[in-house]
């Protein structure tokens, strides 16, 4: 005898009875790119459908946001100058502070999660200021600034601090930073273990914040390692980190459930610019089926273990959802 698994496959009906995984618009947030200036919406070549935007084209697209049941973004900011420490964003009228304010006027009730790092705002594009003698980024020296950062932040009104440069001990010290200044109840999310990946190319002309020089392998991890995967994200744990994150996402989706099986904290998936930036281009020559693979591919993160899915693909998928 053998089992008959087509029994619970014949219709549509029993299929999404005994379906184990879901996607619904709550899983999504969205990372929007808030760039200087006063300008018209700009598409990025390598990334149809992400556009650096100026505050006003942020505030408008948080409000079509919301009509779709997007409720939460990720915040890049793309400055107009950049130096060694990237004081940019370290004075309390920064764009992102500026970019926050102006959301929260609109729309109070967009939830704001902001990256927390320093490769858009420096001119060799580092994650963190550099030690002169070494040229290498200097961890501790980043950490302090970095407090900073998450405190202006804080003020602004964001509602979730999301540090991405991969400083060790970076968790511990924004947490005391926050709690010294009265933000004991602002969550952080960590990119807790974020790997050196090629799948970033996309982004870094978004961001405007490809390295100068050298890459980022003292600091990102090296894609090849499973068990320090799990060790990274439980460190941030410890330090007090409220939600763990993979980055990238599709890659690395035994590393998901690797840290789902090791955790109880809320955890989310990165789906970066090059994962998006294949399937877009795959879809615009006609290839694939867009919306089939894509529903699919963002399926198997939940799937994986992920609650959170951060992706570029966030408002099409809100859109078929609704649809359906
Ligand atoms: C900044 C940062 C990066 C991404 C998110 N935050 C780039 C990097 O580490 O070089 C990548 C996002 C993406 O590729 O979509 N540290």
């Amino acid at each position: 005898m053998f089992k008959r698994f087509r029994r619970l496959r014949a219709n549509e009906t029993i299929r999404s009875l005994v379906r184990e995984t879901v996607l619904t618009a709550d899983d999504f947030m969205y990372p929007l790119f808030v760039k200087e200036g006063n300008f018209e919406k700009k598409e990025i070549a390598s990334m149809p459908g992400v556009f650096q935007m100026d505050i006003d084209d942020i505030v408008k697209e948080c409000g079509t946001m919301l009509e779709i049941g997007l409720k939460s973004v990720l915040l890049f900011g793309i400055p107009d100058t950049k130096d060694s420490v990237g004081s940019e964003c370290l004075c309390d009228n920064s764009l992102i502070v500026r970019t926050i304010k102006a959301i929260k006027k609109e729309y109070p009730q967009m939830y704001i999660a902001t990256d927390l790092c320093f490769c858009e705002y420096t001119d060799h594009g580092h994650c963190g200021i550099l030690n002169p003698k070494t040229q290498s980024v200097d961890n501790d020296a980043t950490l302090e600034i970095s407090a900073q950062q998450a405190i202006n932040h804080a003020k602004a009104g964001a509602d979730m601090i999301a540090p991405s440069g991969m400083m060790d001990g970076i968790i511990g010290v924004l947490r005391n930073a926050l709690d010294e200044n009265g933000f004991e109840n602002l969550p952080i999310m960590s990119y807790s273990t974020k790997f050196a990946s090629a799948f970033y190319g996309p982004f870094r002309d978004v961001a405007e914040s490809a390295p100068s020089f050298g890459d980022r392998r003292t600091y990102q991890m090296d894609v090849a390692n499973r068990l320090e995967a799990i060790e990274e994200s439980l460190e941030d744990e410890k330090q007090g980190a409220d939600i763990l994150m993979v980055k990238p996402a599709l890659s690395f989706l035994d590393i998901i459930r690797d840290i789902r099986n090791n955790t109880n904290l809320p955890l989310a998936a990165y789906n970066v610019s090059g994962e998006y930036a294949m399937l877009k281009l795959a879809g615009i020559h006609g290839l694939v089926d867009y919306e089939r693979v894509m529903m699919e591919k963002l399926l198997s993160m939940k799937r994986a273990g992920a609650n959170i899915i951060i992706t570029y693909h966030a408002k099409e998928a809100c859109e078929i959802l609704k649809n359906q």
